[in-house]
């Protein structure tokens, strides 16, 4: 008897430890959390395709436009995984995005020159990182082990890096003298359009 009873509380507690934490429910705020860092991928997706038009056309820079191409598609797959994650986390939520909606941002509307676009980019990256670090936090006082591993692994990184990429070239602009940044503009462009292609093409073709 004796013996039965404790192989029944061994296998429990080796089940509890066996199964893991994504079969259990997510918690409502790590979801609600969730679902505003797939509002605010949706969001970037748009403004990074904003910017790449206005550079892309209006002041034909080929390279930065698609630079801002490959981030919109980058945040709308990273939107797209986030809604797949909370189904398949089974999370209860009225609403995938959160009330705000999509828009586009002040700062991009009015961007027309590089430099502003770079530092709106930033910005708009910067806020999507806030917001899975929230996640994280969220999911630290959940005890929710799988969302903080799906956000260091899947957001934030990918986020870090966004960050290191424009912060280098925000740098070069601060390094250049007024006279030659025009220039120095122009060799990066050209930099950008090796490395990605003319994505304009996958639009306008
Ligand atoms: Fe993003």
């Amino acid at each position: 008897m004796l013996k039965t009873i404790s192989f029944i509380v061994i296998s429990i507690v080796l089940l509890k430890l066996i199964v893991p934490s994504c079969s259990i429910k997510i918690s409502i705020n790590v979801a609600k959390c969730l679902s505003d860092l797939a509002t605010q991928e949706l969001t970037g997706s748009y403004n990074y395709l904003q910017l790449s038009s206005k550079l892309g056309t209006n002041n034909a820079y080929p390279g930065f436009a698609s630079l801002f191409t490959k981030l919109s598609d980058d945040d709308s797959s990273k939107a797209h995984d986030l809604v797949k994650f909370l189904a398949l986390r089974k999370a209860k939520l009225d609403r995938l995005i959160n009330v705000n909606g999509v828009s586009i941002r002040a700062g991009i509307k009015n961007t027309m020159d590089v430099v502003n676009a770079l530092s709106a980019a930033r910005n708009q990256n910067k806020e999507a990182w806030n917001i899975a670090v929230r996640c994280h936090q969220e999911a630290d006082n959940a005890k929710d082990a799988n969302v903080q591993d799906y956000l260091e692994s899947h957001v934030l990184d990918h986020h870090i890096e966004v960050e290191r990429l424009l912060e280098d070239f925000d740098n070069r602009f601060n390094e250049a003298q007024e006279f030659e940044l025009k220039l120095v503009i122009f060799m990066l462009d050209e930099e950008l359009l090796n490395t990605y292609g003319d994505r304009r093409k996958d639009i306008f073709s």
